[in-house]
């Protein structure tokens, strides 16, 4: 049986990489969260606790699905040092990774982008280990993400922002990327490129956009328009003006688009995931607010930090070289986040 791993896997891509590997493979899948931000596999995992191990848990009864709650760079840490640690410790027979999927890293939004600059420059740590322990575990194929943060920020001012392309980025000729978010993601795309081009790795790096779905946490923007409109908000608070944008894709077609992107780029290469098209905030709430069928006085909160004014890609490359795009539109995907958020608030769509 394979074994593929997966950090971050209770946050919000994690686990629905999760699923979709538990459900799409017959292989086994190792996931490691810190609790942090993701919330237990109880909460999200549809298949029962089957036995535990040292506080290791397996889950279903065909025992594909393993979790451990800890710090990833601890798990790091003791596969660096003994290879072999899940057989050792666990008594597991897993002694190799087949696809490794690094979704641990602290992201936290707009708020703590701007916020806690620092507590993100935590990633820089946790993605150093993750390479290096890549460089000697030599795990068939990686997934990094990177993130559109990782794009130069002159680019997407109010006056000049242009649909950014995977060229916008060039090691040997940058603009400046978005705090030690961005700067976090573009090392570890610098990273990922030094470990397929000196090591031989198998890496792939996806650049997502602003992915939203129906699982995903209140603190960030879609989610929580959706509650304010099922709640029939009005005045309808918006962060800025409002007129700020970005690339809204659904979580669906990240998935989707990250396993092409896996299948198909070994050498390091970063592709866009996005829908291609900006959409300002102001457009966000006359979606959710014309589903729960009624138009609010919108009140501008100034003081609220908005980030790059308009952030959004260039999908080309993506369906040149991948052969893919989009396929839930803004209009559907907003539906179902409407849809799931006033069945978990107990309204009526
Ligand atoms: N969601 C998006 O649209 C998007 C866009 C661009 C990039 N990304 C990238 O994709 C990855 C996943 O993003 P997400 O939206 O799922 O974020 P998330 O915050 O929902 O998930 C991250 C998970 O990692 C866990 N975690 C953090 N630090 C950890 C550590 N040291 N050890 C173990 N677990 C740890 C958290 O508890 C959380 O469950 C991140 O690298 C993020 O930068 C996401």
């Amino acid at each position: 049986m394979k074994n593929h791993l997966i950090s971050g896997g209770c946050g919000f891509v994690g686990k629905n990489m999760v699923r979709k590997l538990y459900n799409s493979t017959s292989d086994r899948i190792v996931f490691i969260d810190n609790l942090s931000v993701g919330t237990a596999p109880e909460t999200w995992l549809e298949h029962p606790l089957n036995r535990e191990i040292k506080g290791l848990k397996i889950y279903g009864e065909d025992e594909r699905l393993v979790y451990i709650e800890s710090d990833f760079i601890d798990i790091i840490r003791h596969l660096i040092k003994d290879p072999e640690w899940f057989n050792t410790e666990f008594g597991l027979d897993i002694v190799e990774f087949a696809d490794v999927f690094h979704f641990a890293a602290i992201v936290g939004g707009r708020a703590m982008i701007d916020g806690d600059p620092m507590k993100v420059a935590l990633d820089l740590s946790i993605d150093a280990e993750f390479f290096y322990w890549c460089t000697r575990a030599k795990p068939k194929r990686i997934l990094y993400p990177s993130s559109s943060a990782a794009y130069p920020i002159s680019k997407q001012t109010e006056a000049g922002a242009i649909q950014l392309r995977e060229t916008d980025i060039n090691f040997a000729n940058m603009g400046q990327p978005d705090m030690t978010y961005g700067w976090t993601k573009l090392t570890g795309e610098f990273l990922a490129k030094i470990a397929a081009e000196n090591y031989g790795l198998h890496i792939a790096c996806i650049r997502p956009f602003s992915g939203y779905g129906e699982d995903q946490n209140y603190t960030y923007p879609i989610p929580a328009i959706a509650k304010r409109a099922v709640f029939k908000e009005n005045p309808f608070e918006v962060w800025g003006t409002g007129y700020q944008g970005r690339d809204f894709v659904h979580i669906d077609d990240v998935i989707d688009c990250t396993l092409v992107a896996l299948d198909k780029i070994n050498d390091g290469t970063a592709i866009n995931i996005g829908m291609g098209v900006l959409t300002n905030f102001r457009q966000v709430i006359e979606i959710f607010t014309g589903f729960a069928g009624y138009s609010p006085e919108i009140k501008c909160l100034l003081d609220k930090p908005v980030g790059v004014h308009s952030r959004y890609c260039n999908m080309d490359y993506v369906e040149e070289r991948l052969g893919w795009k989009p396929k839930i539109s803004i209009e559907e995907g907003l539906r179902r986040v409407y849809d799931a958020v006033a069945k978990k608030e107990g309204q009526h769509v």
